[in-house]
């Protein structure tokens, strides 16, 4: 009975010690220096939020279309998909010169590719093939470091050629590292930088929960882009499925009529 109860006291303990820990983490994410924990950042996509995917539109058009193109997207789509009006569309969204029939290609020469010694990517197809967690940690884990031609690096992509476009709303944010030493060979040991935490030392216009907001936007757009059907394909799939059970009823009823006289 006594080793019972301490071992539910242990149990309790480590729960509570478990419970704090992960509080602090959250803490240490939230406030001035944060970001030890990026590996474990979700988008929390969800395309069925209208308002979210909107929002994602204009800041892409906003933000992101002055370098990448969106080739498999017309703006007409976009439109009826996301519920824009037309007229706002219009006026709102498509750059001058383009027309609703139009993809949704960017307005940037071919010269984009000498400037940034890399051609930024068309982003159709980016969620599906790189995910919507590694988008928004890419998206929240742009740095200044001087050592680069951009003045900028990034976590999840280093030595990225994109430049931070979003640092105005952001701010501006170093990286802090710590010098581990590691065992290397024939007994010797090694210095090896670790990345520990991000420091703020610019504010932006937005705070960081208004950031946040922005980024999950951006990606939940971008994973309804990489798969327009979806929200469609589940409105349809709820009618296909009733039109099955109503088909197998008529069926049985059919089966039914027939098998009547020769029972
Ligand atoms: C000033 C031009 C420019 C703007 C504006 C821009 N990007 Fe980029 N982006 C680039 C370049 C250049 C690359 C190629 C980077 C490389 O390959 O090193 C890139 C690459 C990317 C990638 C690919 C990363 C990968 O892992 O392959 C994503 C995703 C991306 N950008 C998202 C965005 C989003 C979202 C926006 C808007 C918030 C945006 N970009 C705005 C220039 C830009």
């Amino acid at each position: 009975m006594r080793t019972n109860r301490h071992g539910w006291a242990r149990v309790l303990l480590g729960a509570a010690l478990a419970v704090g820990l992960a509080g602090l983490a959250q803490a240490a994410d939230s406030g001035a220096a944060y970001g030890a924990h990026w590996k474990s950042w979700q988008a929390r996509a969800d395309v069925s939020d209208l308002p979210s995917l909107q929002r994602g539109a204009r800041d892409f058009v906003g933000y992101c279309l002055g370098c990448h193109s969106l080739r498999y997207e017309r703006w007409s789509r976009l439109g009826k998909d996301l519920k824009i009006p037309p007229a706002m569309l219009v006026k709102d969204l498509i750059p001058p010169g383009q027309k609703p029939q139009d993809y949704m290609i960017s307005p940037m020469t071919a010269d984009a590719e000498k400037w940034f010694g890399k051609p930024p990517p068309d982003l159709s197809l980016i969620a599906r093939y790189r995910g919507t967690n590694y988008l928004y940690r890419y998206l929240k884990t742009f740095y200044v470091d001087s050592q680069r031609p951009t003045g900028v690096n990034n976590l999840v992509f280093p030595s990225v050629a994109m430049p931070d476009v979003l640092s105005s709303l952001e701010g501006l944010k170093i990286a802090v590292y710590r010098t581990v030493e590691v065992p290397g060979p024939h007994g010797s040991t090694l210095k090896r930088q670790v990345f520990e935490h991000f420091k703020q030392i610019a504010p932006g216009s937005m705070t960081p929960q208004q950031f946040d907001r922005f980024v999950h936007d951006t990606v939940n757009f971008l994973d309804y882009v990489g798969d327009p059907q979806r929200v469609e394909r589940h409105r349809v799939g709820v009618w296909v499925i009733l039109f099955l059970i109503l088909f197998t009823w008529l069926a049985w009823l059919l089966y039914r009529e027939y098998w009547k006289d020769v029972r």
